[in-house]
């Protein structure tokens, strides 16, 4: 007996992926329910309106699509941030195919939301592979200073024995030269203190930084507060924080500055969230400072890489300012986030404050 072929008609419907179609004037010319969801309006709203005006201005690759129209070439993105007009931000994965119809061309968008527990796991990935890169990193760093040691000491002991200018010039270079390499190996080691804990008021070192940078930088880059005063003191070691944050904040100022930002700002926030989840654990309260520039954003070549030591987009940036800040954030068993498009680069330290001791 044959089976009855099964009625499609509804299938695009059913199904949770968000199945968007475009024409290549980039108006939207078919969703499916889930991406009517998605862009929480109906098909009236939708059809004949270009895809762009429902995110906020550079969410949308304008240019990449006309190239996907014109070349006919198909392409993935994961994890992209869906910033929309009406503030919602959605985190997903995007494959778009062109699609030959009989009314001309168009592009089919596939939208697969990265769900909170993929984002957690991913996250936890990254951490471990933080730890492993900075281990194979300080293992080296170990090897290569002990015998630069004796390189040192041999120059000096030879630049006794000789006697003229000219031929002292070439032990000196060595010298210099292993001198440099020590720094660097010495900044590679990174923090090896432990952190000397007590309990702090966070916008102590904030502070700090205010009155360091407004010292610092020629640029009028204007650095604007926006403290939550109800935060409890935490236990931190305020050195290292200081330095933690003074490390991004010093990068929002390079990338100001190089960037020639009009208007550049640098915004530092503090809040209280709840029900955070770090490295796996579930804090049921922690403190968060955000660091918020206005600047060209981080490099999309960087992006997964950002806190691997030595990962730098800098002719002279020796890519160690975000490695070190999270060896100290890790110390505090907090973590670093961010989140970075055109105009406006968010990196977030969460730091779990424990009910049980915390002091107000
Ligand atoms: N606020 C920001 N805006 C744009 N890009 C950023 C920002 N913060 C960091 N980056 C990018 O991240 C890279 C790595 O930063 P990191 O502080 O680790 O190293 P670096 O600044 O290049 O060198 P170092 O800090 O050791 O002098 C930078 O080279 C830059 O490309
Ligand atoms: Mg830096």
């Amino acid at each position: 007996m044959q089976a009855t072929p099964f009625d499609t008609n509804n299938l695009l419907d059913s199904v949770t992926t968000v199945l968007v179609v475009i024409d290549n004037s980039l108006r939207i010319v078919y969703a499916n329910h889930a991406g009517q969801a998605l862009f929480a309006t109906g098909t009236k709203q939708l059809y004949g309106h270009s895809i762009a005006d429902f995110f906020v201005p550079n969410t949308i690759n304008k240019a990449r699509l006309r190239a996907a129209f014109r070349s006919g070439q198909d392409f993935t993105e994961n994890e992209v941030k869906l910033y929309f007009r009406d503030n919602r931000v959605v985190s997903a994965d995007l494959t778009v195919t062109n699609l030959n119809t009989d009314d001309g061309p168009r592009l089919l968008f596939e939208v697969k939301k990265v769900d909170q527990q993929k984002r957690i796991s991913r996250e936890n990935q990254q951490h471990a592979q933080h730890f492993a890169a900075r281990e194979l990193i300080r293992g080296l760093a170990h090897e290569i200073k002990n015998p630069l040691g004796g390189i040192r000491g041999a120059a000096q002991l030879l630049e006794k024995a000789l006697s003229t200018p000219d031929e002292k010039e070439f032990t000196q270079l060595i010298i210099e030269q292993s001198d440099r390499l020590r720094n660097l190996v010495d900044r590679l080691l990174g923090p090896n203190s432990l952190p000397r804990l007590e309990w702090c008021n966070l916008h102590r070192p904030l502070e700090k930084i205010r009155s360091l940078m407004k010292a610092d930088t020629t640029q009028a880059i204007a650095i604007t507060r926006d403290y939550d005063p109800s935060i409890p003191n935490v236990k931190v070691d305020p050195d290292m924080l200081q330095q933690a944050v003074l490390n991004i904040v010093r990068n929002a100022v390079q990338a100001l500055r190089d960037s020639k930002t009009p208007n550049p700002q640098i915004r530092l926030v503090t809040r209280i969230e709840r029900q955070l989840t770090i490295h796996g654990q579930r804090h049921s309260l922690a403190a968060q400072i955000k660091i918020i520039d206005n600047g060209p954003g981080i490099p999309g070549d960087i992006r997964d890489t950002l806190f691997y030591p030595l990962v730098t987009s800098k002719d002279t940036g020796s890519g160690l300012g975000l490695s070190i800040a999270q060896t100290l954030v890790n110390h505090h068993d907090g973590k670093i986030e961010v989140d970075s498009r055109p105009g406006h680069t968010e990196f977030i330290i969460s730091l779990p404050i424990d009910r049980k001791e915390s002091q107000s």
